[in-house]
């Protein structure tokens, strides 16, 4: 039987437990072309995906748009997506002051253009600077915004936990989005059971932590040089914990290759770091990204996994303390 839909948060909405990451759609990852990105869109939709979660900065727009085409291509199909976006990168510099109401209303105009849409289903602040957590007028707009129907909901993209908990501490936040995977396991402790007792919903990103996970990556492999995982290894560009969760490569490698001789039969790596996180109680949807139809069908399949147990996740947890925690843990 494959995982039943989740409840996300206060939305009113229940999705399937793995989703799409569409950042690589618009994209920071090499090139995926307009017809590779729409394949993979169907075919995630096909395999029962139903949240994608994107934002306006991706591509400038470009992933936003390829899922307006997969929403008209869908025709009356579309209304059961679940279109998670966000705002505020846009802004520049990328400060508080910057997170005006005048610039939200304007980001949120911009997405609802770009999707096709009359209302956003969930927009996320895009872990915005952490002084306009503190801003009573973002939250405010959010509200209004709410109120006049532009937005079904809105909720908080965040890097660490002290953010994560600060985002909570707005009552209308109903979702939150955080990295959290094999290798970043800091937002288990209270994060998660946080969000349990007040109903907001976890979208856990990065959860593949960009690749890794697979256990395809050697020491030697090269990524292109439009692709973050070659020019934000260190955080030149944005917070360095975006790029392999900011664990430094080699040491992700050799992590990674212990995790993956723990996979059991049938299952890939990749496909055991996905089930992992489905395991996490507290955890709504998983969405990783996928480049081609066969990775957005391998993910989805997913959902008809069994759970992995209590040994698996007992390696899983170890191989973590030795190797990675140190890296991460203090961190985010
Ligand atoms: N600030 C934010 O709010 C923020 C930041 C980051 C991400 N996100 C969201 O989170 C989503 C997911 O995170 P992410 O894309 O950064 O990282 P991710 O999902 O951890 O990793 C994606 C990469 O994993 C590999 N992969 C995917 N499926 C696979 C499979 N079945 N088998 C083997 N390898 C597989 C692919 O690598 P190859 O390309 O090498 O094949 C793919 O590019 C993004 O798309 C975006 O929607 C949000």
């Amino acid at each position: 039987m494959p995982d039943a839909p989740r409840p996300l948060g206060r939305t009113g909405r229940s999705v399937p437990p793995i989703g799409l990451g569409c950042w690589q759609l618009g994209g920071d990852w090499g090139e995926v072309t307009e017809s590779d990105a729409l394949a993979t869109l169907h075919a995630a939709v096909a395999a029962g995906v139903r949240l994608l979660d994107t934002a306006d900065v991706y591509g400038d727009g470009r992933s936003e748009r390829l899922i307006a085409r997969l929403r008209r291509d869908l025709g009356a199909d579309a209304d059961e997506l679940f279109v998670a976006t966000k705002v505020g990168r846009r802004a520049d510099p990328h400060v508080a002051g910057e997170y005006t109401p005048q610039a939200i209303r304007a980001w949120v105009q911009r997405c609802l253009d770009n999707l096709e849409m009359d209302a956003l289903d969930l927009v996320q602040l895009h872990c915005p600077p952490p002084d306009a957590l503190e801003d009573d007028a973002v939250f405010e707009t959010l509200d209004d915004l709410q109120r006049d129907g532009s937005i079904r909901a809105y909720g908080v993209s965040v890097e660490t936990v002290g953010e994560a908990e600060r985002a909570m501490d707005r009552p209308g936040v109903v979702s939150l989005q955080i990295i959290l995977n094999a290798f970043r396991q800091k937002p288990l402790e209270s994060v998660l059971p946080r969000a349990v007792a007040s109903d907001v919903g976890i979208l856990a990103r990065v959860p593949l932590a960009s690749g890794l996970l697979s256990g395809k990556y050697g020491k030697d492999t090269t990524f292109a040089p439009d692709d973050h995982r070659n020019f934000n290894r260190h955080g030149e560009a944005f917070d360095v914990g975006e790029t392999f969760a900011g664990v430094p490569y080699e040491v992700g490698v050799e992590a990674a290759r212990e995790f993956a001789a723990l996979a059991p039969d049938g299952v890939t790596p990749a496909q055991m770091a996905l089930r992992w996180l489905l395991d996490r109680g507290g955890v709504t949807v998983a969405i990783p990204g996928a480049r081609n139809p066969e990775q957005a069908q391998a993910n989805a399949a997913v959902m008809s996994l069994s759970p992995l147990g209590a040994e698996v996740d007992a390696a899983i947890a170890d191989v973590y303390d030795r190797r990675v925690r140190e890296h991460v843990h203090g961190r985010w």
